[in-house]
């Protein structure tokens, strides 16, 4: 396909421009968004038949988590064919459809890649499993000898990020015990070796596959994952730190400084592609001056900032990462951006009202002590919501944050499914909590997710007050609120706006404008006035007078008659 005949994409943005840098981005959790096919897994036909909805929405653009082929051990993110689809999304044919429906709506397509492992049931890894040691086949991953005077020790003391050891010992095709293999996460994840040449090329074809069929992106898994250091030293994390990393050492498989170099290689082949196709990484690291390196003119596009998805409720240290964001984004030209949930962490309408917080990952649970009042701590996710909204750069939604869903904490213990909780023998609850499939219709089964009322995880009976149907048409729900915030963002151009703060409010409140827009955010637990004169855009929560409530936030215009 040449640049110049792409009936999927317009010629390249002029620099400065480019639809990344502003973008709302949607993600869907594919298995538990909608499901047309009735199996109680959400499917990419059901995406497609939602796509007025989230036209209707006003986001820019959908990431969808990963829906290729897999055994689903790690929810999709074991890919053991990455250019296909798994039967229980759908096709390749139903992908393109999803496609063309969203590009008709204007609304651009980003895929989930996962490079830094397959599954263990990709053809790559089976082939090393029944070749030798030292064979190009097991130089495609990472297989060791073990300690030990007969290699029964594994080659280190590395731990799986879902706990337990991260290397698992192989049977030879002789019937004896042989070599280990590295994986971060599961054991059905073996990590790829990238210092092959091959491996590097397979993913360039990977690129190509999706990027000729017309998508606009890839978000990349663990984008800071992929170089290991060579010498597999011993090495022990902090507990306390978020499980996919962010210490301020780093790991020695995370924050390599050679990792760059593939994804300066991958910027070069996405620029062959018209229409500013995108990369943005998933790169946790302790700090967003560390992330900023990702998104370096000639690397990523954007980068998610978890660094603000990590901060507390509390207004000095949110001013102080947004400073930092914007600055050290903006230090390399990138744009900032923004996110409070996903499919890995607790919904934000909980976690901002937590007394205290588990490390990310970790979950919370039926026992975790101080789960939240729903009435409360909405107004709470819903002013962060709006202040987040206000920022300029680009922003990341996360299915069912826009309904207001609370993080579901009493999942039986026999329904959950994430490997976390397995490897850990339930120490850990893990992620599911986040990924209750979404409620639609609170009269029909399983809340409109389906026909059939299966659901992967069960839903709680309190969502049904918080179906997308009982929200469509009240003008105080949190789906209107959403609405109202993405349409004033898009119309008054925030997303390319500039932030320049407004003193004076006191502590605990933070107040800047974004062009023509005032944006206060009260987290001060105190009342505040509003400004004399000023016309109320939208407010997150409705005002007491003239008072602005705690946990609100407010847009606002200043009103020149007066
Ligand atoms: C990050 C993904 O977001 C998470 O869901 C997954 O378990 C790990 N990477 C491993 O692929």
């Amino acid at each position: 396909m040449t640049p110049h005949h792409d009936p999927h994409h317009p010629p390249a943005a002029d620099a400065g421009r480019e639809w990344w840098r502003s973008a709302v981005i949607y993600q869907i959790y594919p298995r538990s968004f909608a499901d047309a096919n009735g199996d109680g897994i959400g499917d990419l036909p059901g995406i497609t038949a939602r796509m007025g909805d989230l036209q209707d929405l006003g986001i820019d653009a959908l990431w969808l988590s990963p829906f290729m082929t897999s055994p689903q051990k790690d929810a999709g993110y074991d890919v053991a064919d990455y250019c296909d689809v798994d039967p229980l999304f759908g096709t390749l044919a139903d992908f393109d459809d999803l496609l063309a429906a969203a590009h008709a709506r204007g609304i651009r397509i980003i895929v989930d890649l996962v490079p830094n492992h397959s599954s263990d049931q990709h053809i790559w890894f089976q082939q090393a499993l029944t070749a030798r040691p030292e064979s190009p086949e097991r130089k495609r991953y990472i297989f060791r000898n073990g300690r030990g005077e007969d290699g029964e020790l594994p080659p280190n003391n590395w731990q799986s990020i879902f706990g337990g050891p991260a290397w698992t010992r192989v049977t030879e095709a002789d019937g004896s015990l042989g070599q280990w293999y590295l994986h971060l996460f599961d054991s059905s994840q073996p990590d790829f070796d990238w210092s092959n040449e091959e491996v590097k090329e397979e993913f360039r074809r990977i690129l190509r596959f999706w990027l000729d069929r017309g998508v606009d992106g890839f978000r990349v898994d663990v984008a800071h994952g992929l170089v290991k250091d060579q010498d597999f030293a011993d090495y022990t994390p902090d507990p306390e730190a978020a499980s996919m990393g962010g210490e301020e050492t780093p790991a020695p498989y995370f924050e390599q400084p050679g990792v760059h170099e593939i994804y300066r290689d991958w910027r070069k082949l996405l620029n062959q592609y018209s229409g500013d196709r995108a990369l943005c990484g998933e790169a946790w690291t302790s700090s967003v001056e560390s992330m900023a390196l990702w998104v370096r003119p000639d690397e990523m596009h954007q980068t998610f900032n978890f660094e603000y998805l990590l901060a507390p409720w509390e207004a000095a240290e949110l001013r102080s990462i947004i400073e930092r964001s914007v600055s050290a984004f903006g230090g390399v030209g990138a744009p900032g951006t923004w996110v409070l949930s996903n499919h890995d962490v607790i919904r934000h309408t909980t976690r901002l009202s937590l007394t205290s917080e588990p490390a990310q990952g970790t979950g919370i649970g039926p026992d975790f002590p101080g789960i939240p009042e729903y009435d409360d701590a909405v107004l709470r996710g819903q002013a962060a919501t709006a202040l987040m909204l206000a920022l300029p750069g680009s922003a990341y939604i996360y299915q069912g944050e826009e309904l207001g869903l609370d993080e579901v904490h009493d999942l039986p213990a026999e329904s959950r499914q994430d490997p976390t909780w397995f490897r850990t023998n339930g120490e850990k609850v893990g992620r599911d909590g986040c990924r209750v499939p979404l409620p639609w219709d609170a009269d029909q089964p399983a809340y409109g997710f389906n026909r059939t009322g299966e659901s992967w995880l069960p839903q709680p009976a309190r969502w049904a007050s918080l179906a997308r149907d009982r929200q469509q048409a009240d003008p105080g729900s949190t789906l209107s609120l959403y609405r109202a915030l993405l349409r004033l963002r898009r119309d008054l151009g925030l997303g390319t706006g500039e932030i320049e703060w407004i003193e004076g409010y006191g502590e605990g409140v933070l107040a800047f404008q974004n062009r023509e827009v005032i944006v206060i955010a009260n987290i001060s637990g105190e009342p505040v006035d509003l400004p004399s004169g000023a016309e109320v855009l939208v407010t997150s929560r409705p005002l007491d007078g003239r008072e602005i409530h705690a946990d609100t936030t407010v847009w606002l215009r200043q009103n020149h008659s007066h």
